[in-house]
């Protein structure tokens, strides 16, 4: 079997459904249930046996020792962290607890187990850190894309705990030869992106009547990939990634947050249309910008296509589209998510108003 950390949340929950579907190989699924966690996301393989769920942090060793040690995975990829940006600028102590002493803590009971193995067991382990385009830090609108030998240059609490996590990866790697490997990729939109995030909330705000918040003037870029995409790469790089290798992953999408949002306004306006006959866009609200916003993110992603024939399947034009549409047959999963934890981050976020 494989073990997936944060299996629970918005990309791990994919892999898990999308692993299963494809590779069909049990999975043994640990995650803390942050507030990102939802059990939700995996309704569909429930009562499957193949899916194994265990309640737990990837810092806590004794655990994680006794789940090697019992279920002997042959690999090991890594979703759990605290993945938001604001949230990690209102309090970036989890971002260290989870992200830096988390993944330290993980690989150090790697280590320690994967020395026991023998032989092919040994030969064929792998640990596959899940991590970011952000910790490239910001592009100038005219800088050609990130590659892998980019410096590391992270802006955010988040992307600095996520570029930590990175190196210690690289050293276990280099100095104990743990058999590593490390995708960094770009934005991400899909089923059960949790509505904190631009694409789901914008979505959400839309449909509840709410303004579109618009960070600052809206012409920063971002490189969009649909889940699946995403998971199919990681999926490329367990099997056939070289070891110690990091791969960039992206949508050779780049997009203006104000396209993005305005996309999803003409979408919702052909599947949902609102009562009053109005654009969706006339909810559109420009608010004060995020601290230490990165202008402009961009992937090259011609190394894992190279070395790996991946590309992306889907087109932003139906990625976006089946997401919309995922959305409006999802309210349930949306109304769960957003009755709880979600509630009290955003009146803390944007004040008692919300927006
Ligand atoms: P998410 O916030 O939706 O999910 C994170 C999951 O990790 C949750 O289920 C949470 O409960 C779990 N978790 C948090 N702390 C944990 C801990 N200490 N122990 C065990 N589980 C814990 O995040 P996501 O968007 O699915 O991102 C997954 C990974 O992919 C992250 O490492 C993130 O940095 C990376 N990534 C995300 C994107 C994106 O666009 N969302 C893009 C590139 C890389
Ligand atoms: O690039 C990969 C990263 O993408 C991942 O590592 C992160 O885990 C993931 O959260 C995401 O980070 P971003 O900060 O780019 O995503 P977010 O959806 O928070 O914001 C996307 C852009 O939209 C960003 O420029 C900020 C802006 N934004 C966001 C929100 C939530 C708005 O303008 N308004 C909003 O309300």
């Amino acid at each position: 079997m494989i073990l997936v950390t944060g299996g629970a949340g918005f990309i791990g929950s994919n892999y898990v459904l999308d692993w299963l579907e494809t590779v069909g190989e049990p999975v043994l699924n640990l995650d803390k249930l942050t507030y990102a966690g939802n059990l939700a996301n995996l309704k569909e393989i429930e009562g499957d046996d193949r899916h194994r769920f265990v309640r737990g942090d990837i810092g806590d060793s004794a655990l994680v020792e006794r789940l090697l040690a019992r279920y002997r995975p042959r690999a090991v990829v890594n979703f759990a962290a605290e993945s938001h940006v604001d949230r990690s600028i209102h309090g970036p102590e989890d971002f260290i607890q989870t992200n830096v002493v988390g993944t330290f803590r993980l690989l150090e009971a790697l280590r320690v187990h994967w020395d026991t193995l023998a032989g092919e067991e040994r030969d064929g382990f792998r640990f596959l850190q899940v991590s970011t385009d952000e910790v490239y830090g910001s592009l100038a609108v005219d800088e050609p894309p990130f590659v892998e030998s980019r410096r590391y240059e992270p802006n955010s609490p988040y992307s600095a705990s996520k570029a930590a996590s990175d190196h210690l990866v690289r050293a276990y790697g280099q100095t104990y030869g743990l058999p590593v490997l490390t995708t960094n990729c770009s934005n991400n939109y899909g089923p059960y992106h949790f509505p904190e995030k631009l694409i789901p909330l914008v979505i959400h705000h839309a449909l509840a009547g709410k303004p579109l918040p618009i960070y600052g003037d809206g012409r920063q870029v971002r490189d969009w990939l649909y889940v699946g995409d995403h998971c199919r790469a990681i999926r490329r790089v367990l099997e056939a990634g070289r070891l110690g290798e990091t791969y960039n992953i992206g949508g050779w999408n780049e997009k203006t947050n104000l396209e993005v949002v305005e996309a999803l306004c003409a979408l919702l306006d052909e599947l949902q249309p609102r009562s009053d006959g109005e654009s969706y866009r006339s909810q559109i609200t420009f608010v004060k910008d995020r601290p230490g916003h990165d202008r402009r993110y961009a992937i090259d992603a011609g190394k894992i296509e190279r070395e790996l024939g991946w590309r992306p399947a889907e087109t932003f034009a139906t990625g976006l589209r089946k997401t919309v549409k995922w959305y409006l047959d999802h309210a349930e999963w949306v109304a769960d998510v957003t009755s709880g934890a979600y509630r009290d981050w955003t009146k803390m976020h944007y004040g008692q108003g919300g927006v």
